[in-house]
């Protein structure tokens, strides 16, 4: 079972830009490219750097350590399509931006 959670206006990044956001105890990669905003997990399957300041390109987020390369919309890493960073819903309703996250119990 998740839950929605609004995100703040004042937190949603410009266009082409991200944010770090810490919500509900998660810590979120939110980027907005391409007109869609996209939230990951703000830890790389690698070594756990953090995603929400790598470089996005082609609707990929780099990550700042080692260069891996994430899609925005599914996770998957570049090539090896097995190995993911977690991906979040995000929907949009009256023009408010809410974050799905999972609930207490989807995480045991
Ligand atoms: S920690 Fe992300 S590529 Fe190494």
């Amino acid at each position: 079972m998740s839950f929605r959670i609004e995100i703040e206006p004042a937190r949603l990044p410009a266009a082409g830009g991200h944010a770090w956001l810490r919500l509900e105890g998660w810590c979120i990669a939110l980027f907005h490219a391409d007109g869609r905003y996209y939230a990951l997990d703000d830890s790389c399957p690698h070594q756990g750097a953090s995603l929400a300041g790598g470089k996005v390109v082609d609707g990929k987020v780099q990550c700042p350590a080692h260069g891996l390369r994430f899609d925005l919309a599914t996770g998957c890493l570049q090539n090896v399509p097995t190995v993911k960073v977690v991906t979040y819903p995000i929907h949009i309703e009256e023009g408010r931006v809410y974050l799905s996250l999972p609930g207490p119990e989807s995480t045991t």
